[in-house]
């Protein structure tokens, strides 16, 4: 479903002239169906990663190749319909916006889409906001939500498109231990029902280790971390 090979990522420094690398020699292949987890330190480059997987960003080098499409090969436009119409994103600070209700801002995605039914949206938004539990906010704004409300939010939205892939940026980094807790099990619950590929950076060992496979990021390097076997066999 997703190939990375030899992706690099290096970001011009406001500093220097020197470009300053991130991602050096990046080579993953993750199943359709499966879910892998990536760590690493702040700073190591995580986010670039999942920017690069789901073709926010373009690699220095290499190839991404999502859903059988090389990214490279496709203009902006076809990016960014792919990046709709395969890839849900959520975020470690939800991003929703302001001024839109609950109901809105989970049909924002289907906004681009040419031939979207409206009524039809309407109906998988709600029904995704029942099941995330959201069902009696539908009218409020984000700002009348509690934080793991507005995550919820979050994922509904990232759903909204049914994604093959799902892309999960520490989607439990700014709520406290229950509240990520419950993040947690709605995301697991959601990878397993709904049989998206999931690719998540989280720093929340225990949701790392619910993962069919986890990797660190280290010095620009991918490594696979038979850690996650021994947590899971653990729990
Ligand atoms: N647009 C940019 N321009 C220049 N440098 C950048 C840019 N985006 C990120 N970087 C640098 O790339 C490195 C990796 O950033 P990234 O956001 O991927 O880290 P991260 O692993 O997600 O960290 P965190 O855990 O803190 O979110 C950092 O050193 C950062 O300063
Ligand atoms: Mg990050």
């Amino acid at each position: 479903m997703i190939e990375l090979k030899g992706v690099y990522k290096e970001y011009a420094s406001p500093e220097t002239t020197q470009a300053v690398p991130v991602l050096s020699g990046i080579d993953l292949a993750i199943d359709a169906g499966s879910s892998v987890a990536v760590v690493g330190p702040s700073g190591c480059g995580k986010s670039t990663l999942l920017n690069l997987i789901g073709a926010l960003d373009t690699p220095t080098k290499g190839q991404v190749i999502l859903d059988a499409q090389d990214l490279s090969r496709l203009d902006d436009r076809s990016q960014s319909q792919l990046r709709n119409q395969k890839v849900g994103f959520i975020f470690q600070m939800h991003h929703l916006l302001p001024q839109l209700t609950v109901l809105e801002n989970v049909l924002v995605p289907t906004l681009a889409n040419k031939h979207a039914d409206r009524a039809k949206d309407t109906v998988r938004a709600k029904s995704l906001l029942e099941q995330v539990g959201l069902q009696d906010v539908t009218a409020h704004l984000p700002s009348q939500l509690s934080g793991g409300q507005r995550q919820r939010v979050a994922v509904a939205r990232a759903l909204i498109n049914q994604p093959k892939v799902l892309l999960a940026d520490e989607p439990t980094g700014a709520l406290d231990q229950a509240t990520a807790e419950q993040i947690s099990d709605l995301l697991v619950e959601i990878h397993k029902t709904q049989g998206v590929t999931l690719v998540m950076v989280t720093h929340a060992k225990s949701l790392a280790a619910r993962m069919d496979k986890l990797y660190t990021l280290d010095k620009g390097r991918l490594v696979p971390s038979a850690e996650n076997r021994k947590l899971k066999t653990e729990n």
